[in-house]
This record gives C-alpha cells, structure tokens and sequence, in this order.
C-alpha cells in the first residue's frame, strides 16, 4: 500500500510556549482509515488543519499525493484530492442545505447535474433529504454536522479528513456514519479521523496515532494494546482460595498472579503456551474450574497510559 500523506516532522507555533504541534511524522497509507486520539488541546485540529492546507506549518511538511500543502501553484490539486469535515461545520445559516452543497460543488467544479445526483444520494443516506430545503439555520446540531459530513463528501475525494465527524450524532447516525467510512475505505478512499471515542477509533481505524503536541504512539489498535500491556488471563474456580497462588507463582511464565475472589488473575508471558500447564496444575491440585478467559484490555487502557504517562514526563499541561 502506498502512502498518499506524508507528515514529517510538523510543527505549529500560535504564541510564545509550547508548540500546539511539536516535530510530529507519520505517513497515512492509500485505503486506510488513521485515526488522530488525544485529549482535548493535544493538537488534533491545529494538525488536521494543517493536513488540509487551511494554516501553514511553523516548520516541517506536510505532502499530500506528493504535493507539498504550501504550494500555492498546486493548491486546486490538494483541495480536489481531499474532503474536509472542520470542527465547526461552517455552513451558510440562511442558506438551505442543497444550496450550500451546489455553492460547494460549483467550487469544485462539479456539474449541476453532478451536484444534484450526488446531493440526492448524500443527504437520503444521512436521513436528511426531506429537509433539503430548509434553511440551515433551522436545522439541529446533528443535522448541521451530518451536511457538513455531506458536504466534504460531495466531490467523491480520494482522501477524507474529518475532525470528529461522530460530534452531535445521535447512536444511530454515528453507526451509520462508521459503516459510511468503512465503505470508503472499501472504495479505495483514504480516512483520517479525530476522535474521542476511543470504541469508535478501536471499532473503525486500521491505524491510530496518540498525540499530545508530540506523537506519543502509532501502531495498530490491537499492537498498541498487546506493546504497552502483558497478556492477562481470568481463571474462575468453584473451590478457589488465596492459598492457590502457591501453586501458580513458581510456573514457567508467570509475570504476575493475584486472587480476585472467586478468580485468579495471571499475567503471562506467551499464555498460549504456558497457559495448559498451569491449567493442569490447578486441576492437578484438585480445583474445580469454571472458565478461562483472556483479559481484553480496551483502547482506553492504551490511550489512557500514554497520555499519563506522557503527562507525568513533561509536567502540568493538557
Ligand atoms: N488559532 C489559535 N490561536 C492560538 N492558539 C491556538 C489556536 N488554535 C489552537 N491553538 C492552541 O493549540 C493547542 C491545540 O489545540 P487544538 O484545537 O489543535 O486541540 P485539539 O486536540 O483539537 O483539542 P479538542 O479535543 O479540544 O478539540 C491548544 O493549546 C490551543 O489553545
Ligand atoms: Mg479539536
């Protein structure tokens, strides 16, 4: 897969202190969906801000299909390559919904015809089509986001950078949204997503990078988890006690135990492996086992460790 955005080392200063955006590189692959985590002023839309060409940055690049986003001879080619989806959605209020979208697909050069197809298909999939009409100061927040959603899909973009499109989406909207997202990157279409919604970045994204002004981590959902935490592991017993630790502390493999009434708690090395010779010491030893389960640790966890962690390295900050 080949790279369609390459962030190297990005920084953005608005003032004396601390970057917002400090030496910050990654590459976002062709057909992946990448999701940007981080708490609330990490710098999560000064970076997509910065993705999109709306703020340049104080040093270092960022190319888009190669394109430097600084380059203002080529500025029609990033615009047309990429759908955006801002923080605030930044309609036109007394305007309705299709008359926005055609001032945006006029932009883009889209043919009327164009704009009416794909504002039809848009807006029926995001439940809105009845209302097209209505002048948007009307509309209700979730509305407002969902033709803002609309609106950076319009001109079928090859990248999409949205700053946390599931904002003010009602459970069943932001369902529908995610599986919308996914079936881009069906398409071949590129995704990059703020969020806070830490399921929703576990549930949807290929990739997740944690910011906070710096690039704490970026790997896969399931590498940060199995990097940053050992394997644990349930085992539920009918006759248990705390005496059952003896038995288990001095296996092969054995990182951790600990008694959680009526279960013991391990934390292992390679539980594939070494998982059957404590199970058969326990059983062995005359105790009754009810189940064995693997201790899932969620994307929380993760997101949660780096960013304290990040945290307690620098001192106060966000
Ligand atoms: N236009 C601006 N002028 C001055 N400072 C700014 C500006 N935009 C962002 N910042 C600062 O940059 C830092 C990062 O802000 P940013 O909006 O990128 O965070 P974020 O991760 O999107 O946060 P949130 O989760 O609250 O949306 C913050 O300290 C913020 O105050
Ligand atoms: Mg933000």
């Amino acid at each position: 897969m080949s790279d369609l955005v390459t962030v190297s080392e990005l920084t953005r200063s608005f003032r004396p202190g601390p970057p917002a955006v400090d030496h910050i590189s990654f590459s976002v692959r062709r057909g992946e969906i990448f999701s940007l985590l981080g708490p609330n002023g990490a710098g999560k839309t000064t970076t997509i801000r910065l993705l999109s060409g709306l703020i340049y940055p104080t040093s270092g690049e960022v190319r888009i299909l190669g394109i430097v986003t600084t380059d203002s001879s080529q500025v029609e080619e990033i615009h047309n390559a990429i759908g955006l989806l801002p923080e605030v959605p930044g309609l036109y209020e007394s305007l309705s919904a299709m008359q926005n979208l055609r001032f945006y697909g006029r932009m883009h050069s889209l043919s009327e015809a164009t704009i009416n197809e794909r504002a039809r298909e848009l807006l029926a999939a995001f439940d809105i089509w009845g209302r097209r009409d209505d002048r948007v100061a009307t509309y209700s927040k979730g509305m407002k986001q969902k033709v803002a959603i609309v609106r950076a899909l319009l001109h079928d973009p090859e990248c999409l950078i949205l700053d946390e499109p599931l904002s003010g989406l009602d459970p069943e909207a932001a369902k529908s949204t995610r599986d919308f997202l996914v079936d881009q990157r069906r398409r071949g279409r590129t995704v990059i997503v703020s969020t806070h919604n830490l399921d929703d970045a576990d549930r949807l994204s290929d990739r997740v990078a944690v910011i906070r002004s710096r690039l704490l981590a970026l790997d896969t959902p399931s590498q940060l988890k199995s990097r940053l935490f050992r394997a644990r592991v349930e085992v539920r017993m009918q006759n248990g006690s705390p005496s059952v630790l003896d038995r288990v502390r001095s296996l092969p493999g054995i990182l951790h135990a600990s008694w959680e009434p009526p279960s013991l708690i391990l934390e292992l090395a390679e539980p594939e492996s070494e998982l059957p010779e404590v199970i058969s010491t326990l059983v062995r030893a005359g105790l009754r086992l009810q189940y064995v389960t693997p201790m899932e640790h969620s994307l929380e966890d993760v997101y949660l460790k780096l960013v304290d962690d990040a945290r307690g390295r620098a001192g106060a900050g966000p």
